[in-house]
């Protein structure tokens, strides 16, 4: 376990655009020191380690799990590639914290919780929204029963990007593209966060002409709700997330799960909340990991093992209705 006065010293692999925007928040917390990055692309790592102050630049993954200076590596390369990669770290005994997917399908999630178990390391999906502070605390206040009865909850997540690379992570289904795992992920989140897991679900998609799904609806039903759900890359939308209960609703501000406050109507009287995120957000989540490594759990309690698989299980299931397929990786 890490002595208090010693910070959390970190490695980031896949050096993207993800990895860009996490590697700022990284380093608003004083807790943390990025040590080392690398990508497949050893130029690429020194130009990324000179941006962001890291010590060391590797032009392999495999360099970077064996640097004994590193405590934690932030996987952020493609969905297709994060559990063999996450696997990789944890077996040379890295903590890991696993961009969203954690991976594309049950089977992948599965095996990267039991190599966590196995190795005694900490490991958590990057779902950053869990820790979002309006996120919390809508989830709190249902959770009290401010709402009463939980109905009705709809959450989208939708950008343009038709016009992007057909070879890119997001249009090409070989890396496990579409709309679904990339941000789909984020409304059947929220459902699952609020409403638990359904009994019934419908689904319905539609494809590009590289194969890649690029729009789908989703309708989950509970015993006393339900949820509908999208996700869209043919699209904008404004993105505000609605949560209905018997004794109000909740509605969080736009893009919602990034959100900074929400509003609470009840008795026909609205209640702003303003909860700012610290950085671009990815900040809450990164606290969330050191206090799990300090503490010595091998998951956070917020976004547990057990949450990624229900996840992963559920995505499988809209996939299955949908008949999205990601060929040659699963
Ligand atoms: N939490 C969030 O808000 C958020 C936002 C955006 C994305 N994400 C997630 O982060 C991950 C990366 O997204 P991104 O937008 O950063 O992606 P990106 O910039 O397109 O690529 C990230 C890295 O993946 C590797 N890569 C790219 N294309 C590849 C290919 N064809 N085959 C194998 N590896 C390839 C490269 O790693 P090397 O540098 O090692 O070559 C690249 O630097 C995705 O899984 C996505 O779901 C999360």
């Amino acid at each position: 376990m890490k002595a208090h006065n010693e910070k959390i010293r970190w490695g980031i692999v896949g050096l993207g655009k993800i990895a860009g925007k996490f590697a700022a928040d990284l380093a608003l917390d004083k807790d943390a020191e990025l040590v080392a990055v690398a990508s497949t692309s050893l130029i690429r790592a020194q130009e990324f380690a000179e941006l962001h102050h890291a010590k060391i630049a590797f032009g392999s993954y495999e360099e970077l799990f064996a640097c004994p200076e590193v405590d934690v590596v932030y996987v952020a390369n493609v969905h297709s590639q994060h559990a063999n990669t996450s696997i990789s770290a944890m077996q040379h005994g890295k903590h890991v914290l696993c961009e969203k997917p954690a991976g594309i399908n049950a089977g992948e999630v599965q095996e990267m919780i039991n190599v966590s178990r196995n190795q005694g390391v900490f490991f958590m999906e990057a779902l950053w929204s869990r820790f979002n502070p309006s996120i919390r605390k809508v989830k709190n206040l249902i959770d009290e029963g401010v709402l009463g009865t939980l109905r009705y909850v709809h959450a989208d997540f939708c950008f343009y990007a038709l016009d992007r690379d057909e070879n890119g992570r997001l249009l090409n289904p070989a890396l496990g593209g579409g709309s679904l795992l990339d941000i789909g992920i984020y409304p059947v989140f929220l459902a699952y966060l609020l409403l638990g897991l359904p009994d019934e679900m419908d689904a319905r998609a539609r494809f590009f002409h590289t194969g890649a799904e690029v729009q789908t609806s989703m309708l989950f039903t509970y015993p006393k709700a339900q949820a509908i759900l999208h996700s869209s890359l043919a699209n904008n939308a404004k993105m505000e997330a609605r949560i209905t209960g018997e004794n109000g609703e909740i509605y969080i501000d736009p893009r919602w799960h990034e959100a900074s406050g929400f509003t609470l109507i009840q008795n026909g009287e609205e209640k702003r909340e303003h909860l700012p995120v610290t950085g671009k957000g990815y900040f809450h989540e990164i606290g969330e990991v050191h206090q799990c490594i300090r503490r010595g759990v091998l998951e956070s309690e917020l976004w547990s093992h057990y949450d990624s698989l229900q996840l992963i299980r559920l995505l499988d299931q809209v996939r299955e209705r949908c008949e999205i397929h990601f060929p040659s990786v699963d």
